[in-house]
């Protein structure tokens, strides 16, 4: 049962045993610690949100040892509300708690009109990120991501822009997101010469979307060879690796509401298939669909953290419980769950 948090802003007392409910991972060979679980607020923190639910899920995460927030500069809708909405927790709750949060935020795709809104000019990585700081009401962010590659704007100057960022003290560490593993090993070989490592990226990873094992080399080998951390979004495959649409698609599900990235179209019976088979064998080992998918995930050793996302704080808590309760799957399991996986 989630912990119900008074509705008057001032009044948080954050939990004492906040810190024994989670594992803490070094995010590659870098100093920076992060939760095994984080919690990211592109869906169900936007204005066009309830306020106190957005608030109620963020102490519930806070409260549970979740310590790295997951934003980007595009998160809502409106597009800039998830960071606005981030901001207004802060002042309200967790402003005496601000370093013991590892905050993210991102800047690539489509944010305002004209020819600096989006991709990877320098112009719009530092023009982005002060935006955000503002929305965030921070004088820094932990952790800044490039969002998605950009075809035009030469790589160098990226890197640049990210390096840049770091020596001004905008943001500690430097990451990227959706870069396909020859643009990763490229994007760390020309910050590693301006001095700045490449901390982390952010790809998706989920048991129904595994590109990160592909190839020669594969995402996974760059991470590992170089010593770069990764934090893997949507690990739920955005709600359909867990048992929220085996029984039909309920009305307050993300596929049946406006997201345009899930629709009923996307929940296909050879998906529900798999899923029905995945969850008979969570069940068996006495956890959920969500917690066993968030598992699998997190036994990849290239994996620092898995991003959730949530609609409500006992989604929040459910996921938490995977770092307490999850033993290692054995030889067999693993067996049976990549034969579900690989079958056409
Ligand atoms: N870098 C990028 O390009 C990129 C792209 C996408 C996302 N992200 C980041 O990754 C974060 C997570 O992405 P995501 O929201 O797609 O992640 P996800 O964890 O795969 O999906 C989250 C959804 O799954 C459902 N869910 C979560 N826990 C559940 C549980 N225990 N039982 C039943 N249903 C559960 C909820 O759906 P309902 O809403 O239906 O309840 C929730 O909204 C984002 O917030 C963002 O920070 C980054």
């Amino acid at each position: 049962m989630a912990k119900p948090y008074t509705m008057n802003p001032g009044f948080y007392v954050p939990a004492a045993d906040r810190y024994q409910h989670m594992e803490y991972a070094r995010c590659g060979k870098s100093g920076l610690k992060l939760p095994r679980v984080s919690l990211g607020l592109w869906n169900n923190f936007g204005s066009v949100n309830v306020h106190e639910n957005s608030r109620q899920m963020l102490l519930t995460a806070f409260d549970l040892g979740v310590t790295h927030i997951d934003l980007a500069n595009n998160y809502g809708p409106l597009p800039g509300s998830a960071e606005e909405t981030f901001g207004r927790v802060l002042d309200s709750d967790l402003r005496a708690h601000r370093d013991e949060l590892c905050l993210s935020t991102k800047a690539g795709y489509y944010m305002w009109e004209g020819p600096y809104g989006e991709w990877g000019s320098r112009k719009y990585l530092i023009s982005s990120l002060d935006q955000s700081l503002k929305r965030m009401k921070v004088d820094y962010v932990d952790i800044f991501y490039h969002h998605r590659p950009d075809p035009d704007t030469p790589l160098e100057e990226t890197m640049g822009a990210l390096a840049d960022i770091v020596r001004q003290g905008k943001a500690l560490y430097v990451g990227v997101s959706n870069y396909s593993a020859e643009q990763t090993a490229r994007a760390a070989d020309i910050l590693k010469d301006m001095g700045v490592p490449l901390t982390i990226h952010q790809p998706r990873y989920n048991m129904l979307d595994r590109w990160v094992e592909n190839g020669e080399p594969s995402l996974c080998d760059v991470l590992l060879e170089r010593g770069i951390g990764a934090a893997v979004f949507s690990p739920l495959a955005q709600g359909l690796l867990t048992d929220r649409y085996l029984n039909g698609i309920p009305a307050d599900s993300r596929a049946a509401g406006p997201c345009v990235f899930l629709n009923e179209s996307g929940v296909t019976e050879d998906v529900l298939s798999k899923v029905r088979r995945l969850n008979a064998i969570a069940n068996a080992r006495g956890e959920t669909m969500a917690q066993l998918a968030l598992a699998w995930v997190l036994e990849n050793p290239v994996i620092t953290s898995v991003i959730i996302g949530a609609s409500r704080p006992a989604q929040i808590e459910q996921n938490v419980k995977t770092i307490e309760k999850h033993v290692p799957l054995s030889d067999e399991e693993k067996a049976a769950i990549r034969t579900i996986l690989e079958e056409k």
